[in-house]
């Protein structure tokens, strides 16, 4: 909670001039499902074909924030709510800098990623569902983390011994046991051109 004594300081170059001049607006790309289910592929493909259209880009990825920002975190419940209140306040800095953000978190617990879409205006938070069963997962296993768990050496594991809980309406789904990583970045960015955020 701020304190009374701090105000707000209102910036002239605002979030509008921002988006005039990149000629686009912003968006909050909000990218869940289990560990190994393609959210960091999926998200880094659809930045590489944004970079290429001359877009402001940026990809916040669950592994590289646990190094910095969120470094003192760790995996019970309360560390991943944690974890998500603050991407979810460094994704509205960056839609207030006018920039396309795409976030790869599991962000497991619905209210979580709810808090997250109430703090942003409405049209700025795009839910995309990952979607993989754990079995298919725990297949690909390409970190060999799911072997880990399953042997006990990680606790509270996505899919193993701590809860995922599925988007009830997210805005979009991409099965990635369906589709390859091409259609599906066709398919955020045909999102983006329907929603007037890119031409
Ligand atoms: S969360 O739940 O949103 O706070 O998690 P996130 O910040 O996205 O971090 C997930 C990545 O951390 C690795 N990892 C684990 N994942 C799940 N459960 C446990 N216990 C765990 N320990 C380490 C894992 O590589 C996740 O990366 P992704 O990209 O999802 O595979």
């Amino acid at each position: 909670m701020a304190s009374s004594n701090v105000l707000w300081h209102k910036a002239t170059v605002t979030r509008l001039r921002r988006e005039q001049k990149n000629h686009h607006r912003g968006i909050v790309l909000w990218f869940t499902g289990l560990s190994g289910a393609g959210k960091s592929t999926l998200a880094h493909a659809v930045e590489e074909r944004l970079y290429h259209m001359d877009c402001q880009t940026y990809v916040l990825d669950g592994d590289n924030v646990r190094h910095g920002l969120c470094a003192d975190l760790g995996f019970s419940a309360e560390a991943r709510t944690e974890n998500i209140r603050r991407v979810g306040e460094v994704a509205k800095l960056l839609l207030e800098a006018g920039v396309i953000s795409l976030t790869a978190f599991i962000s497991p617990f619905r209210a979580d990623r709810e808090r997250v879409r109430a703090l942003l205006p409405h049209a700025d938070f795009v839910e995309i569902y990952c979607r993989c069963p754990v079995a298919v997962c725990e297949e690909r296993d390409v970190k060999g983390l799911y072997k880990r768990a399953r042997a006990g050496e990680i606790k509270d594991f996505t899919g193993i011994s701590s809860p995922y809980e599925e988007p009830d309406a997210p805005e979009l789904v991409i099965d990635t046991t369906q589709l390859d990583l091409e259609q599906s970045v066709e398919l955020v960015i045909a999102m983006l051109r329907e929603r007037g955020v890119v031409a």
